[in-house]
């Protein structure tokens, strides 16, 4: 379970003031839930799912995972609790421009094992076909952005990650991708994972277990309901 209390991030402006990106957000997750956070640009989920992955200290507030207290950490042991237990989809992707995408998707392996083990290898490959991306392309900056944002994905599974945080997966990719993507999270849920996804995205509100919405920073009362997209009223 990961809870959030009482979180707040504030970040110093260009003219020396401060934007209040987050205030007195209290949230939990749960084991085996697809979670969907939504709100408009700015509203501060970007910044809401950097705090839950430990890149970011919150300026206020607990964040904690079981039993462990992610907001007095060390930055040394939020990396490690971080290359163990998170795959992360950046908005921005953060690929390696210079490397194709075998090699993206197999940078988690650099930090666990001296040598890439032949199954992991196997498991890149799997996950890039999965995905549609060709395995053996040039540099990844070479590619559309539909497929960067694909690497990306396939690089945050690699190691089986039991939270997966995804920040607007489907922001880039065509309609079959977007659904292929939203499956994929919502199958992970089922594997027992926690998968968060911030998205604008209307079909993964529809596909998550619950929704949140943010808005200037603040979460809205009560989670959004939204209609199951393929539910349809039996009549007998
Ligand atoms: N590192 C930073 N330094 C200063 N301000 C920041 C920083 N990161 C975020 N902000 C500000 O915090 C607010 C929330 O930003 P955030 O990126 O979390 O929004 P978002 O909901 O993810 O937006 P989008 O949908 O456009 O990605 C914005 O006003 C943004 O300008
Ligand atoms: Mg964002």
């Amino acid at each position: 379970m990961i809870m959030l209390d009482n979180i707040s991030a504030r970040f110093a402006d260009r003219t020396g003031g401060e934007i209040e990106a987050l205030q007195s957000v209290s949230l939990q997750f749960a084991p085996a839930r697809f979670y969907a956070i939504i709100g408009p640009s700015g509203s501060g989920k970007t910044t809401l799912l950097h705090i839950i992955a430990a890149i970011l200290q919150p300026s206020g507030g607990t964040i904690r995972v079981g039993d462990l207290a992610l907001d007095t950490m060390s930055e040394g042991k939020r990396d490690a609790w971080r290359r163990h237990n998170c795959g992360l989809i950046f908005q921005d992707f953060r690929l390696i421009d210079e490397l194709g995408p075998l090699d993206n998707v197999l940078v988690p392996a650099w930090f666990t094992h001296l040598r890439t083990p032949a199954a992991l290898r196997e498991r890149a490959e799997a996950l890039l076909a999965h995905f549609n991306v060709p395995v053996r392309s040039g540099p990844v900056a070479a590619l559309s952005r539909g497929q960067q944002q694909r690497v990306a994905m396939a690089r945050a599974l690699l190691l089986e990650p039991g939270i997966v945080l995804a920040d607007e997966p489907t922001a880039s990719v065509d309609k079959a991708n977007a659904e292929l993507i939203i499956e994929e999270l919502h199958r992970l849920a089922r594997q027992g994972k926690t998968v968060i996804c911030v998205s604008h995205d209307e079909r993964v509100a529809r596909r998550a277990d619950q929704v949140f919405e943010i808005e200037d920073g603040q979460l809205l009362a009560g989670p959004r309901v939204y209609p199951a997209a393929h539910s349809v009223e039996v009549q007998l």
